[in-house]
């Protein structure tokens, strides 16, 4: 089945290609909601070019959250300019395989770009909804996905395509933005908002309704929480639709989380 774009499709998807294309974040100037020293363990990002680790826009590390071993097939959900397939390849080796999937055109170019640079064969991206993923059943060891999941305008089907593209006793590695509690009502509707990763979260607890629904198992969600100075920069950088909301009512609601999930053996 195919994925016909909604607005939001269109309202995030553009606003991720403008991103790409002045080579600013998607909250700030150095990558979504806080640096990437915060975001992967120092020496994870040896590995690859300053250029390529800085051209981010995720809100965790799923990469160590996977534990990725050789041989293995990942596919990155929302795979933006590559850094977590390129991560996620140089883990899983020759003989594995990395799949990132991405609705964005512009994403796509500058991730192939990026894998040019670090020299690697074993990474493909596919242009594609995460409503309707361009991906075999049963396929993939490993899903991964960075600040991505939040963006969707429909998670129980990201879910329910994760799950059915999982080979039995596959598992998911998430970092997202979820919530604790209610956002203001003016945030909710900014689409805006919505695009800076924001808007879109849902509470951690439908969250894990959502996953559990399609048949997930083994569900665990652990917060990782990001100070008032970080939030305070990545809001004044999404340029809301809005101006008059209450800031404390957004720190106290949203923050990142590190998520894993598993499809039944
Ligand atoms: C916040 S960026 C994160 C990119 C990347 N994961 C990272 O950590 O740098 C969100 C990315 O997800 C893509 N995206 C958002 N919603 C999507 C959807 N429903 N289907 C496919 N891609 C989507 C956007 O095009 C963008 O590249």
């Amino acid at each position: 089945m195919t994925q016909s774009p909604t607005p939001i499709h269109e309202t995030v998807r553009e606003h991720y290609a403008e991103r790409i294309k002045s080579s600013a974040s998607c909250c700030g100037p150095s990558d979504c909601c806080s640096p990437n020293n915060i975001l992967y363990p120092e020496q994870l990002l040896t590995t690859v070019p300053t250029d390529v680790s800085s051209t981010s826009y995720g809100c965790g590390d799923p990469i160590t959250l996977a534990s990725l071993k050789p041989g293995q097939t990942v596919l990155d959900l929302g795979s933006g300019a590559g850094l977590d397939c390129i991560l996620a390849a140089q883990k899983v080796g020759e003989t594995g395989k990395v799949i990132g999937v991405d609705m964005t055109p512009e994403m796509i170019e500058r991730a192939q770009a990026n894998v040019k640079k670090v020299n690697l064969n074993n990474v493909e991206f596919r242009h594609g909804y995460l409503e309707s993923l361009p991906v075999e059943n049963n396929t993939v060891d490993v899903i991964i996905s960075n600040c991505v999941i939040n963006l969707s305008p429909d998670k129980e089907k990201v879910f329910s395509e994760a799950f059915r593209v999982l080979a039995p006793g596959g598992k998911l590695a998430v970092s997202d933005i979820v919530t604790d509690g209610e956002l203001p009502e003016v945030i909710r509707q900014s689409l805006s908002a919505w695009a800076g990763c924001v808007a879109g979260a849902v509470e951690a607890k439908d969250y894990i309704a959502m996953m559990e629904s399609v048949g997930f198992t083994n569900i665990s969600i652990n917060p990782v929480f990001f100070d008032k100075q970080t939030v305070d920069s990545a809001l004044d950088e999404m340029k809301l639709d809005v101006t008059e909301y209450p800031r404390d009512a957004v720190y106290k609601a949203v923050y990142s989380a590190k998520i894993t999930a598993y499809k039944p053996a």
